[in-house]
């Protein structure tokens, strides 16, 4: 069967994300194959239960065999992204993940509720008073690179370079975000070298102070797979969490508060009644989930449904593709703020599921309390200009007119 559309070209997202598309694909060919200029191409995976169980088999589909993004990297890049949890294969990734974990926990992040307050009300204070405001870069770019700097006890004069950092990082493939430096790769190595060794210093100078009481603490005082981590693993285990909480948080936001101004009556809804904004979330999540894919390889022949999958062929999980499925979301493609069970997979399950899981929903809720508390009103301003990219569901421009 010919192809619908190009699932890898940066371009097919440009205008909105092709669920008509993605919506024919599930029923035509829910294992479809993409092929992919000079490379091997993959298959692309549509389906929430085939989703499920590609993400719960970590033996079967490898994380670490070619990394978590469709590209071929050089040796270097794929040695180098090997060194994150995200592209660890267990027992390896168990025992990178274990140290970390507690600090993750539900009830350890909600201790950050007031600094996350904080920082969100001084981001809004900030365009109080402005009408019309460029939501992405203007009000909610900073939040996350602010928590997370928090978190790690990092810099607060360095706050900014690393956002930007972080912003180029997983944005590779969009000319305005990476000038000159723009390819066909999801990540841009740049960025990223510049941000590990950014952290190998930052490792270095706190080796020599006191304990800060923060999570690097924790870090350079935890064994992880029996050592204790030197300076470079520290650097790209920064790259790590700054790029996974940045643009990801972000796209939460920006496209959240999209999502309610294209839906008046519920936008009216949850800004009077402030209980319906955990369930706004997820929906948000699901509708407007800020990683369209992670990639595994097979470690073996197998199959996924009907479909025959060959040792080292890559795959791609679509959460875009899952979150409608129409075997599990009643409606898919409505945007539904009571939407009760979301079993969406924006976090992704299984092996690797999020562990910034709780900080991005508290994010999310202190975010949407805040801004629907101290805004009357929320209108388009403009066309939203969507980031160029096969990997981020992501805005870059999102003109708003803040009505106080
Ligand atoms: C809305 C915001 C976020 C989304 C949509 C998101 C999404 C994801 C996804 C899809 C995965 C991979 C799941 C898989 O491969 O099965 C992941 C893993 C991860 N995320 Fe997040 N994330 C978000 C925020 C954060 C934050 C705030 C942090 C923390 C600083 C974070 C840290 C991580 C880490 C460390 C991993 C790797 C976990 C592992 O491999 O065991 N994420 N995230």
């Amino acid at each position: 069967m010919t192809a619908l559309v190009d699932l890898y070209d940066p371009d097919t997202y440009s205008a909105g994300v092709p669920h008509d598309v993605f919506t024919e694909l599930r029923r035509t060919q829910p294992v479809f194959w993409q092929n992919v200029p000079d490379q091997l191409g993959y298959w692309a995976v549509l389906r929430h239960a085939d989703v499920v169980h590609v993400s719960r088999n970590p033996n079967l589909f490898s994380a670490e065999a070619g990394g978590v993004v469709i590209e071929d990297l050089d040796p270097e890049r794929l040695a180098r992204m090997r060194e994150m949890i995200l592209s660890m294969d267990p027992p390896r990734h168990i025992a990178y993940r274990k140290p970390l974990a507690p600090e993750f926990r539900a009830r350890v992040i909600a201790g950050l509720e007031t600094q996350i307050r904080d920082i969100t009300r001084q981001v809004l204070d900030d365009v109080r008073g402005r009408s019309d405001v460029e939501f992405v870069h203007e009000v909610v770019g900073g939040i996350p690179t602010q928590v997370i700097g928090k978190l790690f006890g990092l810099p607060e004069a360095d706050w900014d370079l690393l956002h930007d950092l972080a912003e180029r990082n997983t944005s590779g493939q969009d000319p305005d975000i990476n000038p000159g430096e723009a390819n066909e790769e999801a990540g841009s190595a740049d960025s990223s070298m510049k941000m590990a060794l950014y952290g190998m210093d930052f490792a270095a100078d706190r080796r020599t102070m006191a304990p800060q009481g923060d999570l690097m603490d924790i870090i350079l005082g935890s064994e992880f797979d029996g050592r204790f981590l030197t300076d470079a693993d520290i650097g790209s285990m920064l790259v790590q969490m700054i790029t996974a909480g940045n643009d990801t948080t972000v796209s939460m936001m920006a496209g959240g508060l999209l999502a309610l101004m294209l839906h008046p009556g519920q936008l009216a809804e949850v800004s009077q009644d402030a209980s319906l904004i955990p369930g706004a979330v997820e929906e948000i999540l699901r509708w407007h989930n800020p990683l369209h894919y992670f990639r595994r390889t097979a470690t073996e022949d197998t199959t996924i449904g009907d479909t025959s999958i060959a040792a080292g062929d890559k795959v791609a999980m679509y959460y875009t593709s899952a979150n409608r499925d129409e075997l599990v979301f009643d409606d898919p493609q409505r945007f539904d703020i009571s939407r009760s069970p979301n079993p969406q997979l924006s976090f992704g399950i299984g092996e690797h599921f999020c562990l910034g899981v709780h900080l991005a929903r508290l994010e999310g809720r202190v975010f949407f309390e805040e801004l629907l508390g101290s805004f009357r009103s929320f209108e388009l301003a403009g066309d939203p200009v969507r980031v160029r990219s096969n990997l981020n569901n992501g805005l870059k421009r999102l003109p708003v007119c803040l009505g106080s």
